[in-house]
């Protein structure tokens, strides 16, 4: 054979970490974080196996964990000691995650992102202010332009209590704006915004919803989260998004839409995010418990995979795990 080009040149052992394109590093991850007023100990999420909701009074221990491991951020989500129709417990003041946020910011040097949204603390579990007869009529759910002042009132208290970036994840229309008002006028001027841009209706958020305990009590999400069938739309949304004043774009979920990471990474500037969900954590995990895949060897390539695809950030569930073995 007369062959010129032979990539097998470059992947002996010697070579190929010099040649690898695309590295993981603990610093790219944020680890979600479940804070839970409902309980006063830790509870295993059983279809997140290594997860735990934890009560306001471990925050800081299960933050201190994931410091261990190399992660810097993590991601807060709240499940709130009671549920109403606006889901006023978003922006109490002695709410879940304001009061997890406080005492983190306190006593460790984690970077805090807030999970901004509604549908951990509504009674109907949708992620706005809902339509009167919504429960008759699917097609009607979350009233958009009503749900913006509440969204705003939930990031400015997260800032208030020291969330050091605040992730709206509600696909409400114009809801990067309404915040970035909210902060601004609360003098929150250096709060950045990192904005679930390009949000699927996504059947790989189940295991999330339990533990999260923000399942839809009727109707689904998808007339105000993106058609999975849309990868154009994504560019739409994400520069609705940059104009009100985004600074970290995310798409969620993860390895089904690596398309839509690499084509916001091709036309924007800005960081670029993408959220491995509960789902794509759980498969692996079911998986490797019958023993049909290694875990470790097919978390670590998801996430290299989807840095390659052009993510600057991941968010993950598998980061303490990854960090520990980088
Ligand atoms: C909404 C929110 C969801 C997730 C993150 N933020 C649930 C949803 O939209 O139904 C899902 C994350 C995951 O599946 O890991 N607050």
């Amino acid at each position: 054979m007369n062959l010129t080009d032979r990539p097998r040149r470059l992947r002996t052992d010697g070579v190929r970490p010099l040649v690898s394109e695309t590295r993981l590093a603990p610093e790219d991850l944020i680890a979600p974080v479940f804070v839970d007023a409902t309980t006063e100990e830790r509870v295993p999420i059983e279809s997140m196996p290594g997860h735990e909701r934890v009560p306001v009074s471990e925050a800081v221990s299960r933050v201190e964990e994931v410091l261990e491991t190399g992660v810097e951020a993590v991601m807060l989500f709240g499940i709130p000691e009671s549920k109403d129709e606006y889901g006023s417990r978003a922006w109490a003041e002695d709410g879940v995650v304001q009061e997890a946020t406080r005492a983190i910011t306190e006593e460790t040097d984690a970077y805090v992102v807030t999970d901004v949204c509604l549908c951990e603390y509504t009674s109907h579990g949708h992620c706005g202010v809902v339509e009167d007869h919504a429960a008759d009529d699917p097609t009607l759910t979350v009233r958009n332009d009503e749900t913006l002042d509440l969204l705003a009132k939930t990031a400015v208290s997260h800032a208030d209590a020291g969330a050091d970036m605040v992730a709206p994840s509600a696909m409400t229309d114009g809801m990067v704006g309404a915040i970035r008002d909210g902060l601004d006028d609360a003098g929150h001027t250096s709060v950045p915004i990192m904005s679930y841009a390009a949000k699927y209706e996504s059947a790989f958020y189940g295991p999330f919803r339990d533990a999260a305990d923000g399942a839809p009590a009727f109707g689904d999400r998808r007339h105000y989260q993106m058609d999975p069938a849309n990868g154009r739309e994504a560019l739409r949304e994400v520069r609705a998004d940059v104009e009100q004043g985004a600074d970290v774009l995310m798409v969620k979920p993860a390895l089904p839409y690596l398309d839509v990471v690499a084509s916001i990474r091709r036309e924007f500037d800005h960081p670029v995010a993408a959220y491995n969900v509960s789902g794509e954590y759980a498969m692996l995990h079911a998986a490797a418990d019958r023993g049909w895949l290694d875990l470790e060897a097919t978390a670590h390539e998801s996430l290299l995979s989807i840095k390659r695809a052009g993510a600057d950030l991941i968010l993950t569930y598998f980061a303490e795990d990854v960090a520990k073995g980088l």
